[in-house]
This record gives structure tokens, C-alpha cells and sequence, in this order.
């Protein structure tokens, strides 16, 4: 050992363990954690983790034009908050997150999810010669930390409600799961949902079972760690039926499962609950014999054509199936 070292090290015995850890440790974990500023600055050290969160709805989230239109460009304020928001670490799991004055246009980015306050990322493991400084925090994992943004439409609460919650299996094992199965490869930042037609197909199934010369079709929420569809007001999964053979013109809808707006005092509540099976009676004349029932999904029913629609055209089919008595 270096004998000034060695000296100081004896030295310091009795003062605070701050000083003895600043002179044992290897010289290059002494200089302070570089402080971060741009999610660009992850993008050359974590390429795969900044392609996958690129590709996400969370980098989207400042320039969706969906969400500019709603929010009349963020001239409404309190759209700012989640859709460009300050570090989570910063104001606290639990609490309302802050929005954020520059670099808007990250949306939902790196510094946000990982920043702790004073430097340093939050992450699985302690890094301390790595430039970004990481430690672990278990924090990441939780429920509540997605529920800082993701809490407003109770889809938090819906999990713990769930057997998910009592198997231990929560938002990031169905959102962020291990790249390719294996946990040495890190969490998946694609962070997959309503845009993603493959992950809503898998909330949903349907059949149909005969009940006194009629169809009772059945909707069973097998995949949603929460109701479906879940968290934005805006989405909805619709039910139609046609007589076998027909076209698409032909199709008639009978149901819809959606969360209303506030002023859309006509509207009731009907999501469909984790684990839930809803049973519907097809009651429509000439539904009864050989027909075909689909469920379509919409992701802003809010911008609907007042025109008869056309669920083929306007609308994702997850589920097609034929019925014949
Ligand atoms: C700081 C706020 C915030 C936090 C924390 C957050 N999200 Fe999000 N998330 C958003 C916003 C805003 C959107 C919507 C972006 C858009 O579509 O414009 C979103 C969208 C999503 C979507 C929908 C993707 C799609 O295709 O529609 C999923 C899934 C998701 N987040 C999962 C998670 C998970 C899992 C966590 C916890 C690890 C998490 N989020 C933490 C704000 C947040
Ligand atoms: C408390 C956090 C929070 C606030 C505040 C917030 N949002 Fe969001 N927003 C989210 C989350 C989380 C999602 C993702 C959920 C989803 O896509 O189902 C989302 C999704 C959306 C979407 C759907 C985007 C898409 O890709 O389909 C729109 C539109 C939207 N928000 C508009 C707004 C508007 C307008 C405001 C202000 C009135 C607002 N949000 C305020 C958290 C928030
Ligand atoms: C100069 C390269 C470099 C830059 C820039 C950098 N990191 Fe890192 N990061 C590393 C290295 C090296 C590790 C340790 C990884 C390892 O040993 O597997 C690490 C680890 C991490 C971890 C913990 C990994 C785990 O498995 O738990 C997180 C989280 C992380 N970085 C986030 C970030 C974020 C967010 C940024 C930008 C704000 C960033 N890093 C910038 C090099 C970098
Ligand atoms: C919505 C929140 C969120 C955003 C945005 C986000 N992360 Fe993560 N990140 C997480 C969570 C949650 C984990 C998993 C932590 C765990 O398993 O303990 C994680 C894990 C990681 C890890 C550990 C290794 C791995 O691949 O899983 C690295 C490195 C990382 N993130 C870097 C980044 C970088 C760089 C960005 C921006 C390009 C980013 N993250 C954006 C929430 C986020
Ligand atoms: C068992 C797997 C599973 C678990 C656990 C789970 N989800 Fe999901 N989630 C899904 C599936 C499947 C969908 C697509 C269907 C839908 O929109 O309901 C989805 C959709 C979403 C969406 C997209 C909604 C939209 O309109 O774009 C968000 C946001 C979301 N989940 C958040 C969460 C959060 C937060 C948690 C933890 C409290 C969580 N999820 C737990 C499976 C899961």
C-alpha cells in the first residue's frame, strides 16, 4: 500500500467513514458522478436501452399529436406534469410528479425514471467506477414508482387487487420483461402497450356458448395486470356480430367497454376487471344462427367518424371468431 495512504488511513480511524472510503478506493471513483442533463448523453453507453425507450411511448409522450391536440399544445398546463416530467427521485415515489422546464421535447426520458438527487443513477447494481455512478435501488421495481404518472385512472390499485399482485408479478414483468428470458440482459425499455397490437391482443379472449337458441358471447380478461383497456380515458373495445359470409359494412356493434371522460355524464363505466369474465346475451334479430362476433380496438374513439363506421378500417380486429349452432 501507498504509504501516505496508509498514514492518512490510520489517521482517519476515528473520523468520518467518508474520508477512509475517499482514500482507499481506486483513484477514478473519487471524481463526482458526471451530472447528466440530456438523455442523448446515455445514447453512446447504453445504445440498446436508448433505441428500445426511442421507439416507446414514454420518448413520445411531449410530441404524440394526440396528446398536443388534447392538451390545445400544452397551453393546458397540468398536461405538462407526467408528459415531460422532472426526476421522479427528486419529488418522491408517492407523490405528484413536477414538470420539467427544458428539453420538453425528451418526453418521458432517462433522467426522469433514473436521476437521483445529488448525482448518480438509480439502477440493479453499485457501479462506482461507472461515469453515471449507479446504486441499487429496489424502488425501481415498485408499483408506486410507475404509479407516480400511471395511478390517475387507479391502474395501480386494480393491480393490487389482482392475483399478479399476490404471484409477485407486477407492471415491469408484463411492460419491461427480461430481453429474451434472461435477467443478465437487462429490462426491455420498449415498454410496450396500447400501441402495440400483439400486447393488447393478449389481455382478451371471446367465445360464444348457445343458451336457449341464442348466443351468450363471453369476454374473459386473461393477460391485463389490471381492467381492459386500461388507464387512458380515450381507448375502447368494441363487440360487433354479422351474419357469416357478409362484408365488413355488414358488421353491427353491440358492445363497447370504456372508462368515460368527466362530462361524459352518459357514458357508465364498464371496463373490463382483471381476471373478469363478461357474459353478453346477443339479443339482436337474425343474431341467432351462423354468425362471425369480433372485438375491435380503438385508441381515440375520441376522434370517431360520425359516418356509419367501418370497424375493419377504423378500428385494430384482436379477436375474430365464427359461431354456428
Ligand atoms: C413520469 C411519468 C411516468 C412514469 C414514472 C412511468 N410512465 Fe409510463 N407513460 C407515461 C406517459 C405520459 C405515457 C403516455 C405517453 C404517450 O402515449 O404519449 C406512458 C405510457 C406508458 C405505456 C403505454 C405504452 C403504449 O403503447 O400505449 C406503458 C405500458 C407504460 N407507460 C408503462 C410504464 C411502466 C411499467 C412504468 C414503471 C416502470 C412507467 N410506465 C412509468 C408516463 C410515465
Ligand atoms: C398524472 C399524470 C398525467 C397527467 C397530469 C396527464 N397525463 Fe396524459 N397520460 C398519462 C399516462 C400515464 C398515459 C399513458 C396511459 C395510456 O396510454 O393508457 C397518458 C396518455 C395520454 C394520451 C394517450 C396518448 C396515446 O398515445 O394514445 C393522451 C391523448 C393524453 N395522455 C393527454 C393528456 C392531456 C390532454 C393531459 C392534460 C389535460 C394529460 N394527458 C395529463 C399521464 C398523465
Ligand atoms: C461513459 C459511459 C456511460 C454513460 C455516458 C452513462 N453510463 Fe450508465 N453505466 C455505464 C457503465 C460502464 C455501467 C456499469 C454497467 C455494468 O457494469 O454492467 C453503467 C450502469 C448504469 C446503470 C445500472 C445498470 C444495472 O444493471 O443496474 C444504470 C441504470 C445506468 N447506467 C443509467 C445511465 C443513465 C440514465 C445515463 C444517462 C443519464 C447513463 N447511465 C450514462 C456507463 C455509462
Ligand atoms: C419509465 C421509467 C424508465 C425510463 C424512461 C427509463 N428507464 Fe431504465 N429502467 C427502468 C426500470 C424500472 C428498470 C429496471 C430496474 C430493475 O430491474 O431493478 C430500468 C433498468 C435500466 C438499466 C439496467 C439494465 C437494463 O437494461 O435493464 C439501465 C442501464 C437503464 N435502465 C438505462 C436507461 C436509459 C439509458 C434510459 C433512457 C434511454 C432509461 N433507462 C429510461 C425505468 C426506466
Ligand atoms: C399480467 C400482465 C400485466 C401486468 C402485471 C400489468 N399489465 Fe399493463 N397491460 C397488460 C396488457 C396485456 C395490456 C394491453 C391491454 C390493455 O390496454 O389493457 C396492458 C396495458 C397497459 C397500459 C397501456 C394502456 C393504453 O391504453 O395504452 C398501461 C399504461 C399499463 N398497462 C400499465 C400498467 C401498470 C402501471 C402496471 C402495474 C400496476 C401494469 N400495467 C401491470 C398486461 C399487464
Amino acid at each position: 500500500m501507498n504509504p501516505i495512504k496508509a498514514m492518512l488511513g490510520l489517521g482517519v480511524l476515528g473520523l468520518a467513514g467518508w474520508i477512509s472510503t475517499a482514500i482507499f478506493l481506486p483513484s477514478e471513483t473519487v471524481a463526482a458522478p458526471q451530472q447528466f442533463t440530456s438523455s442523448g448523453e446515455c445514447q453512446s453507453c447504453h445504445t440498446q436501452v436508448y433505441e428500445e425507450w426511442q421507439a416507446s411511448a414514454h420518448a413520445n409522450s411531449w410530441v404524440n399529436p394526440d396528446v398536443r391536440d388534447q392538451s390545445n399544445n400544452f397551453s393546458n398546463t397540468d398536461c405538462i406534469d407526467c408528459h415531460a416530467p422532472r426526476p421522479i427521485f427528486e419529488t418522491g415515489i408517492g407523490k405528484r410528479v413536477l414538470p420539467r422546464a427544458s428539453r420538453r421535447n425528451e418526453g418521458v426520458d432517462c433522467i426522469a425514471c433514473h436521476v437521483l438527487p445529488g448525482g448518480g443513477v438509480a439502477g440493479t447494481m453499485e457501479g462506482p467506477s461507472a461515469v453515471c455512478r449507479p446504486t441499487a435501488r429496489r424502488e425501481l421495481t415498485r408499483e408506486e414508482f410507475c404509479g407516480v404518472c400511471h395511478d390517475q385512472h387507479k391502474t395501480v390499485q386494480q393491480w393490487k387487487g389482482s392475483r399478479y399482485a399476490e404471484q409477485g408479478i407486477g407492471c415491469i414483468e408484463c411492460h419491461m420483461p427480461y430481453r429474451n428470458n434472461d435477467p443478465a440482459q437487462g429490462r426491455e425499455h420498449t415498454c410496450k402497450g396500447g400501441h402495440d397490437m400483439d400486447m393488447v391482443k393478449s389481455a382478451v379472449t371471446i367465445r360464444g356458448v348457445r343458451e336457449a337458441g341464442a348466443w351468450v358471447i363471453e369476454v374473459e380478461n386473461i393477460g391485463a395486470g389490471h381492467s381492459f383497456p386500461t388507464d387512458e380515458r380515450s381507448r375502447a373495445a368494441d363487440l360487433f356480430w354479422k351474419p357469416v359470409g357478409s362484408d365488413s359494412k355488414a358488421w353491427k356493434q353491440f358492445y363497447r367497454f370504456r372508462s368515460p371522460y368527466r362530462w361524459e355524464v352518459d357514458v357508465v363505466d364498464n371496463l373490463l376487471e382483471v381476471h373478469e369474465t363478461r357474459r353478453l346475451p346477443l339479443t339482436d334479430e337474425g343474431s341467432g344462427g351462423a354468425i362471425e362476433v369480433a372485438i375491435f380496438y380503438k385508441r381515440s374513439p375520441y376522434y370517431e367518424s360520425t359516418e356509419k363506421p367501418d370497424p375493419e378500417r377504423e378500428a385494430n380486429l384482436l379477436h375474430r371468431i365464427e359461431l354456428t349452432p
